[in-house]
């Protein structure tokens, strides 16, 4: 068994952590927060995922598994370090090296001669070039392997998808490290592809952008049953018995989301600009995708006649169900586009509170704290104080005043004229839609999710919009 470095504690980090440590090894997972490595040293996960706290906190009782501050504690002694932090978009689109380049200056000069440096984060194709170009800055880090493992586990599902996932990638340019790599996922059954590290990288981005071209050739299809009045859930199960295509990934929906698809292909699209190729289908995915977020509104305004000054109830936050990740959600592009129009946001999600409001302005955007003062009213819900309108830029304002959390679901449809559902959280379809109905305005229900049934809501006297169908 290996003694590991794992640097960032986040979704893959410690999802990359705490399974190693289950499959025997000895496992320092550092990270820059000490708040949540305050919470991780005592097994209190900041993120929601399934497994994940039983797994950490067995780990760490059983001393394979320790939190440390700074990634050259995690990297220093370790044969092998698994670099995990983020690579966000850049404002150019690119993918943002600069969390791995920091991480790379802090362990460079502790690694081991003998080390491999295994880059989990996506980087795009040629990164693990770049990793050695700043190791061979550092004097005695010039000669440590790098490998590039790309990581394809999915949020909500993370534990489970890393302990039997469809493939390991390892790419690395000498074979001899790559089977030293593999042997750390000894215990994992699936197929193991060893390439070389630009071809890893690419499988990275090719399967993340395949995924959201899958999803947004269904949103297409699924606007375009609207028009012609077939239903897009037949077309999928028609299309998914097609075992070349499958049932995975075609269930239209509110557009994709999450930290990972639209900043992946984003990138992909600037890595073909800058290699001199226009990837004009990808730029056609991402459309389909904003469109679909414009299109959602449309549903609500059509439901409601007009947004100013309306009252919408939102159901469901995060940006897909088993998780409390609010990056890039679907659910806040619609919300915030709603604010816009002048609609009153009363929003519930089961795995967020009122931080929910905190996500809803644009991360780059740096507003001096005496314009936000948070409060909370005591019934659970949030809004900001001050000023009604936080200027964001001479385009966009976000009137962050007109959006709370309710404390349940019902709550939220006090009032509201329509309801939309953003998240398919499985809790939505039990619930007791006749009073429901009761407590709305009027109600009618835009479910982008097509979670609810049609026939049982329309029953308790709804309106009905769902997505291609
Ligand atoms: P995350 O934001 O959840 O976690 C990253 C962590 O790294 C944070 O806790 C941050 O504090 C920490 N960090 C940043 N700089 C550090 C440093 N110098 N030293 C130590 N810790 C540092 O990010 P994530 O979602 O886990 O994603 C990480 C990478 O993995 C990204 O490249 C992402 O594209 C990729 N990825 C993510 C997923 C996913 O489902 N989230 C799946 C596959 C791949
Ligand atoms: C995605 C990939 O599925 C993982 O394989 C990958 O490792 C990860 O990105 C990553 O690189 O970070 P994740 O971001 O957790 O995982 O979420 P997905 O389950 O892929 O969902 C992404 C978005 O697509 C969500 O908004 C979801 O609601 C939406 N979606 C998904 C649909 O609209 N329809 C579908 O059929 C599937």
């Amino acid at each position: 068994m290996s003694r590991v470095g794992v640097i960032g504690a986040g979704y893959v980090g410690l999802t990359t952590a705490a399974c190693l440590a289950h499959l025997g090894h000895d496992v320092v997972c550092a990270d820059v927060d000490v708040e949540k490595l305050a919470r991780l040293a005592v097994g209190d996960l900041p993120i929601l995922e399934q497994d994940l706290p039983e797994m950490v906190q067995t780990e760490l009782a059983r001393g394979r598994l320790s939190f440390v501050l700074g990634a050259a504690a995690a990297a220093r002694d370790s044969e092998f370090v698994f670099l995990c932090v983020p690579t966000p978009q850049a404002p150019d689109a690119s993918a943002d090296l600069s969390y791995v380049e920091a991480a790379l200056r802090e362990i460079a000069p502790v690694l081991q001669p003998t080390s491999v440096l295994i880059a989990k984060s996506t980087m795009p194709p040629g990164s693990s070039r770049f990793v050695q170009r700043v190791l061979h800055e550092h004097p005695g880090a010039e000669c440590v392997a790098v490998a590039s493992n790309p990581e394809f586990l999915r949020e909500g599902s993370a534990v489970n998808d890393f302990l039997n996932p469809d493939r390991i990638v390892i790419g690395c340019d000498d074979p001899a490290v790559a089977v030293r790599v593999s042997s750390l996922y000894k215990g994992v059954q699936a197929p193991l592809l060893v390439t070389d590290c630009a071809s890893a990288e690419m499988i990275k981005y090719a399967s993340n952008t395949f995924l959201a071209t899958k999803i947004s050739f269904i949103n297409a299809i699924a606007n375009l049953c609207e028009s012609l009045d077939a239903d897009v859930r037949a077309v999928t199960l028609g299309m998914g018995y097609d075992h070349r295509i499958g049932f995975d990934f075609l269930a239209p929906g509110p557009g994709y989301g999450g930290s990972c698809l639209p900043k992946d292909t984003a990138a992909l699209i600037r890595a073909g600009e800058a290699a001199g190729y226009d990837f004009s289908l990808l730029r056609g995915v991402s459309d389909v995708n904003d469109a679909q977020f414009a299109r959602i509104v449309e549903k609500v305004r059509t439901a409601a006649v007009r947004l100013d000054g309306v009252r919408v109830a939102v159901w469901g936050l995060t940006f897909k169900a088993g998780t409390n990740d609010l990056r890039d959600s679907p659910a806040l592009q619609i919300v915030r586009r709603l604010l816009d129009e002048g609609a009153l946001i009363a929003a519930y999600d089961p795995a967020t509170g009122p931080e929910a409001a905190d996500a809803l302005v644009p991360r780059e955007i740096v507003i001096p704290e005496a314009e936000v003062a948070l409060a909370g009213d005591g019934r659970g819900r949030s809004m900001f104080a001050a000023p009604d309108l936080i200027s964001i830029d001479d385009q966009s304002e976000i009137a962050v005043d007109r959006f709370f959390v309710a404390p349940d679901p019902y709550e939220a449809c006090r009032g509201a004229s329509v309801l939309v559902v953003l998240t398919e959280w499985d809790d939505f379809r039990w619930l007791d839609f006749p009073k429901v109905a009761s407590l709305m305005r009027s109600p009618a229900v835009v479910d982008a999710r097509n979670l609810l049934d049609p026939a049982a809501l329309r029953r308790c006297g709804f309106a009905y919009q769902g997505v291609g169908r």
